[in-house]
């Protein structure tokens, strides 16, 4: 434990304390349960292992320069995992008791929240899976909420540093009314041969099209893409994209900095009118992006040098990280301090 190397932590793996965990069986979710093995016993005929009955969600822990631990808005992630939930039709964990989870995971592991000074923190993932047997094509009845947490660093390897990313026309990652709105393990599988294709190349994420008519900006692989131009924060509006926490915070800043905020379809060629871009959620904070290439169509887009972000992304940056770490207030109530 003396051992973690808390400022070159990655966005990785690390076994912690405990995990705790909920069954929903006969209608019902069960008492909370905290657990030390890192395995589940699953039936072999699982509807998450056959049909993706599965859904996520990604939240942050940080220690503050007062040593209080602060978590981001944990509420929005347990409605959107009610969403999703909703989406694939599983049952839905209950606000309160997805909340006392994330709470008693934290605590629990408390040892795991990375110092202030570091710069790092502790990434929550709620996991909800369909568990119980069946072959044909229904839902489960039976299901399992847990909360697994680790520290982490940076997402993308460079930090808050500008990185590439691309458009690839020939893979889409969701379709116009299909599961992109819901946090479902199959949009992350629909992505990865994309996403091993780009960082071969040289990137850090793939920019998705709009699958239908691939005319507009849907987000980056892990995270809601905006950019920014005229004092305006533009970000795409669209059926199959996440609705990112993080950008709805940084659409609030933005605004309380004095900018326009617009959230509409924002169709591939703006992307010559931005003066800055980036890539946003709970995983990469804000990742400014260098440039990006739109391969099939030889077209180049570059938002700022490659070790310099823009000036509203280091802005928004900071003022987000303030409000995490409580070094500034939070005017929305966005985070709950354990005691
Ligand atoms: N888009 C996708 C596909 C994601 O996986 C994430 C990460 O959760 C986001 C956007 C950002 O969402 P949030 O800011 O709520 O973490
Ligand atoms: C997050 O930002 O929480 C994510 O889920 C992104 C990625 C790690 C899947």
């Amino acid at each position: 434990m003396d051992t973690i190397d808390w400022s070159n932590l990655s966005f990785g793996y690390m076994k912690t304390d405990y995990n705790v965990r909920s069954y929903y069986r006969d209608g019902k979710w069960g008492e909370p349960q905290l657990e030390t093995s890192e395995y589940i016993n699953l039936h072999m005929a699982a509807t998450c292992l056959h049909y993706g009955q599965e859904v996520f969600e990604g939240l942050k822990a940080f220690k503050g320069r007062d040593g209080k631990i602060r978590i981001f808005r944990v509420r929005d992630n347990a409605l959107r995992m009610q969403s999703s939930a909703r989406g694939i039709l599983m049952a839905e964990p209950p606000v309160e008791l997805f909340e006392e989870m994330v709470l008693t995971a934290v605590k629990k592991n408390r040892r795991f929240v990375p110092p202030y000074e570091s710069g790092a923190s502790l990434y929550i993932r709620p996991l909800l899976i369909g568990t119980s047997a069946q072959v044909g094509v229904k839902p489960a009845k039976e299901y399992l909420l847990l909360v697994f947490v680790t520290p982490v660093g940076p997402y993308f390897k460079e930090g808050f540093k500008p990185t590439p990313m691309v458009i690839l026309r020939e893979y889409d990652r969701a379709a116009p009314l299909g599961t992109g709105r819901y946090k479902v393990g199959g949009n992350y599988a629909a992505s990865l041969a994309a996403d091993e294709k780009a960082h071969k190349m040289g990137y850090s994420a793939v920019l998705y099209l709009d699958a239908k008519e691939k005319k507009y900006i849907d987000e980056c692989g892990p995270a809601n893409f905006f950019g920014i131009k005229n004092n305006s924060y533009i970000t795409p509006e669209s059926t199959s994209i996440l609705p990112s926490i993080t950008n709805k915070s940084l659409m609030q800043l933005a605004k309380d900095m004095g900018m326009k905020v617009e959230q509409r379809r924002v169709p591939v060629e703006e992307l010559a009118t931005f003066e800055e871009a980036g890539a946003c959620g709970t995983a990469a904070v804000i990742s400014p992006i260098s440039r990006i290439d739109d391969l099939a169509e030889k077209k180049t887009y570059v938002f700022c040098e490659d070790d310099k972000p823009g000036p509203v992304c280091e802005k928004l940056y900071h003022k987000l990280r303030a409000i995490q770490y409580g070094d500034d207030p939070d005017p929305y109530g966005w985070i709950t301090v354990l005691d």
